[in-house]
């Protein structure tokens, strides 16, 4: 059987993610909105794109949560996107209750789901989603050190025209202005940065990866960045997928998937047995 990902809010977040994880077949796709028939169409739409890339997965959109039951995975990119001169922090008030109803009514139909946060102020809704699930701390992600770091390499390898595949950055700290760009431990072909960049470039670097979301406000003007969040919700979904299917920690529940069984073998071993 394949892994289901249910992603809440198919705006432009939602509907990118969707679009990344199908082109990698990661996982059957549900899109959920409360724009009534959108996320239908949207999901129609990708699922008629895919015998052109050859990608056998299937794409549902719905306004019905029960289309959601049984995800390994639920995204929630559900909410309002910043506006030129906003903080992440004025998203607040209104984003809460987005994110309370969906974790809601998603962690019903699938309980024993990895969540995955999108919507902002993030460090906070991914807070809220784990209290409102009532689950373990190691179940609820909010989705932000693969795209902040995902930015640092994008300028640093533009700074050098060297492959994004060589340039190495890690972003910890919250997602805000205040995150932590780390320039030594960053580097390409494990050169450190501060060894290969004038301090001034490398401080300019560090400046324009803190403030990468509000550049991107500040010339769409009518919302916030999509293809670079998407992408890295899609790495972050993919990864628990295939963690799930790798490995049993001590203290997490089986996991529930297994591999059909094919004629002529014997059934796959119980969950947890030792191989
Ligand atoms: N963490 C990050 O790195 C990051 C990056 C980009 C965007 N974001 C945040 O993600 C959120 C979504 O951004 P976007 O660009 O996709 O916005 P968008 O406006 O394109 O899409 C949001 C969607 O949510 C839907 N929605 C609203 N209320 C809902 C509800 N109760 N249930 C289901 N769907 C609902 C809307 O109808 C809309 O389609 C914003 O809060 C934005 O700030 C975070």
């Amino acid at each position: 059987m394949k892994s289901k990902v249910s992603i809440i809010g198919a705006g432009m977040t939602g509907s990118t993610t969707a679009h990344w994880l199908a082109e990698k077949e990661i996982a059957d796709i549900v899109l959920i909105d409360v724009v009534e028939g959108m996320p239908v169409g949207k999901a129609l739409d990708l699922q008629e794109a895919l015998p052109v890339v050859g990608k056998d997965v299937s794409v549902v959109g719905s306004n019905d949560y029960q289309a959601t039951a049984n995800s390994d995975v639920v995204v929630i990119t559900a909410g309002l996107p910043r506006k030129p001169g906003m903080s992440r922090d004025d998203l607040l008030n209104t984003n809460a209750e987005i994110v309370r109803k969906a974790t809601q009514e998603t962690i019903k139909y699938s309980p024993d789901a990895i969540f995955v946060i999108l919507t902002n102020p993030l460090d906070v809704m991914a807070y809220l989603a784990m209290k409102v699930a009532g689950v373990a701390p190691h179940r609820v992600v909010g989705q932000a050190g693969i795209l902040d770091s995902a930015r640092m390499r994008a300028f640093v390898s533009m700074e050098l025209g060297a492959s994004v595949e060589n340039v190495h950055c890690y972003v910890l700290g919250g997602h805000g202005d205040d995150m932590v760009p780390l320039t030594r431990a960053s580097n390409v072909a494990g050169v450190p940065l501060d060894e290969i960049l004038p301090a001034d470039r490398l401080a300019a670097i560090v400046q324009r990866t803190r403030k990468g979301g509000g550049e991107i406000v500040g010339l769409l003007k009518t919302g916030s960045a999509y293809y670079a969040p998407a992408a890295a919700i899609s790495r972050r979904a993919g990864s628990s997928i295939s963690a799930s299917r790798r490995a049993h920690l001590p203290g997490t529940p089986p996991p529930r998937r297994r591999a059909p069984a094919l004629a002529g073998l014997p059934p796959a071993p119980p969950a947890g047995a030792a191989r």
